[in-house]
């Protein structure tokens, strides 16, 4: 009788165990996104989370990352060039870090800064998302080669794909539509 005491913890320990994979499952994570309308319009979206990865991308065709001096407080730094993640490996976090956001471009129950949904119905709308996603790739390579010639021509490729949207759903009064 005595030996089957722990039995029940071991049962808790494993229901535990169960639920909290459940918990972090991709599927679980892909529901509640889905369910909840994101927290920022879409013009927060760009000056909150793309305008300033790009901004950083951007100034790296001017001053050669290599050679910037990190901050006197690098760790509070507001310009990334110039933090504890700075010179190249700032150039090339923002980078990926465009590539990456491009899908919040797509969650579902965004508007944008006029109330009107963004446009994910129509079929141009991801075009212009998957264009960004493969701008931020190419400026990743080019981050990665540390070589400033990459990031002009890169660069030239961002623009294209930021203003290639910009100018049919931005540009106009009715923007998003
Ligand atoms: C898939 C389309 C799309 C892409 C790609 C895109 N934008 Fe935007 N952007 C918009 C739209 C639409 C708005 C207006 C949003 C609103 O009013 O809610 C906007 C707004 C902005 C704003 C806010 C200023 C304003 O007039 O409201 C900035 C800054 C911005 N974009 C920067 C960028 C940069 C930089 C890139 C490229 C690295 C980029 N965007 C790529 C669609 C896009």
């Amino acid at each position: 009788m005595f030996s089957l005491k722990p039995a029940p913890l071991l049962t808790v320990v494993a229901v535990l165990l169960v639920v909290s994979v459940r918990a972090q499952s991709p599927m679980a994570a892909g529901r509640s996104l889905s369910t909840s309308p994101p927290p920022a319009d879409l013009a927060q979206l760009m000056k909150g989370v793309i305008y300033p990865s790009s901004n950083v991308f951007f100034a790296a065709q001017v001053d050669d990352p290599a050679t910037i001096k990190p901050d006197s407080k690098p760790s509070v730094s507001p310009n990334l060039l110039t933090s504890t993640f700075g010179k190249w490996e700032a150039v090339e976090n923002s980078a990926i870090a465009i590539a990456e956001s491009a899908s919040l471009l797509s969650l579902p129950g965004r508007k944008c800064s006029n109330g009107a949904d963004v446009p994910l119905k129509n079929p141009d709308w991801d075009k212009f998302v998957t264009e960004l996603r493969e701008a931020g790739l190419v400026a990743y390579k080019a981050a990665k080669s540390k070589n400033q010639e990459n990031v002009l021509s890169a660069a030239e490729t961002l623009t294209a794909a930021c203003s290639n949207c910009h100018s049919k759903y931005r540009d106009n009064r009715n923007r998003c539509r």
